[in-house]
């Protein structure tokens, strides 16, 4: 196990700067979830702490130790890719064992440690199948104990559940958690997904564009998101966002105006997540628009004077069907306020319907 520190980490091919400036500390035992949309630089930044790629500037440190020159197979890492990567010449035990070779462990306890290995991720009935007998959710789980069989200081999992199917997703999300928790090893994970970010991780770091645009648990990023970005990158459906103009005292947005609670001035950008509007009286009027199932809850497209909004209900079954007209209302502190030319939130400021 070790603590992963990252300074000023870089990496650039020529013209392309894919990572920039990174400072992150992975606490010993940790587990991290690195997120952001395709191309943002998360690929890259669990390969420099492979020791796959060699950082173009910055220091990286497990342990208080620098590694930028140590090697991969010196790194002790395990690392599982979305693309299960297994030897198809190899059968399943082979393949488990096969880290160990490199690392001078007799061939008996090597045997005895791959089938350790299997236990722990419950594939210890196949391990004398080839891969190509396995569904993808199996050959997912032997490279989970191929990565973990070495004991690894640091696990890295890049995308490790996208091709899996829902049902398989959803399991295996608890599975690697759970795994995690019980060997404690400092874990990174990287995905595109904010569900399986917010489900597994301790700490999210969000990136964009090669930087890090958030730090902090699932809830920080939730409910204090320091930007736009963060605030539309994290839950579904997406948060409402409306822009207004606050003076005064308060804030108008669309036909109407809200009490502005805290200090803000000019032009703000408004959000408002669709699971903080519920029914209430003397609330905002709003127009039905549209109705949207989602299993135990419902999505209402609405028409309101700050503009339309979603609002998501929980219950299978809509209290209100299209046309409806009915009222709804927000906490103010659900309201969350950014400045619309940085982007960044406002903190301490929120709205309020009025009276
Ligand atoms: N080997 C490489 N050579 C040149 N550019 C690369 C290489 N690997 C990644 N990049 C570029 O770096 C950026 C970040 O890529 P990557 O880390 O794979 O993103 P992510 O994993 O977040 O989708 C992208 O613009 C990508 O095209
Ligand atoms: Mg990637």
């Amino acid at each position: 196990m070790a603590r992963i520190e990252l300074r000023k980490i870089r990496k650039q091919w020529g013209e392309v700067v894919a990572v920039e400036d990174l400072d992150l500390v992975i606490e010993d035992g940790e587990f991290v979830a690195i997120l952001g949309p395709s191309g943002c630089g998360k690929s890259t930044t669990l390969f420099m702490l492979a020791g796959i790629y060699m950082p173009t500037a910055g220091e990286l440190l497990f342990d208080g130790i620098p590694v930028n020159e140590v090697e991969a197979k010196d790194r002790n890492v395990g690392i599982v890719f979305q693309s299960y990567a297994l030897y198809p010449h190899l059968d399943v035990r082979r393949n488990i064992m096969f880290p160990l070779k490199f690392k001078g462990v007799p061939k008996a306890e090597a045997a005895r440690r791959a089938v350790e290995a299997a236990r722990l991720v419950h594939v210890e009935e196949l391990l004398d199948r080839m891969p190509s007998q396995l569904s993808g959710g199996q050959q997912q789980r032997v490279a989970l104990a191929r990565a973990l069989v070495k004991e690894p200081q640091l696990l890295l999992l890049d995308e490790p559940l996208s091709n899996l199917d829902a049902t398989l997703r959803l399991s295996m999300r608890t599975e690697i958690k759970r795994l995690q928790r019980h060997t404690g090893v400092t874990t990174v994970l990287v995905t595109h997904d904010q569900i399986e970010a917010t489900t597994m991780a301790d700490r999210i770091v969000c990136m964009r564009k090669g930087r890090i645009e958030q730090i902090g648990t699932p809830e920080d990023l939730y409910e204090r998101p320091d930007s736009l970005f963060v605030a539309s990158f994290i839950g579904a459906p997406p948060i409402n966002l409306l822009p207004g103009e606050a003076r005064d005292g308060r804030l108008a947005v669309g036909g109407t105006e809200l009490e502005l609670l805290g200090a803000a001035a000019g032009r703000v950008i408004l959000g408002i997540r669709p699971e903080a509007l519920r029914p209430g009286e003397g609330g905002l009027p709003a127009t039905v628009l549209d109705v949207e199932p989602m299993g135990r809850e419902t999505l209402f497209l609405l028409e309101t004077p700050l503009g339309q909004l979603r609002a998501l209900l929980s219950g299978a079954t809509a209290p209100y069907g299209a046309g409806d007209r009915t009222a709804f209302t927000f906490d103010p502190e659900d309201s969350i306020l950014f400045s619309e030319s940085s982007e960044r939130r406002l903190p301490d400021v929120h709205v309020r319907l009025p009276a």
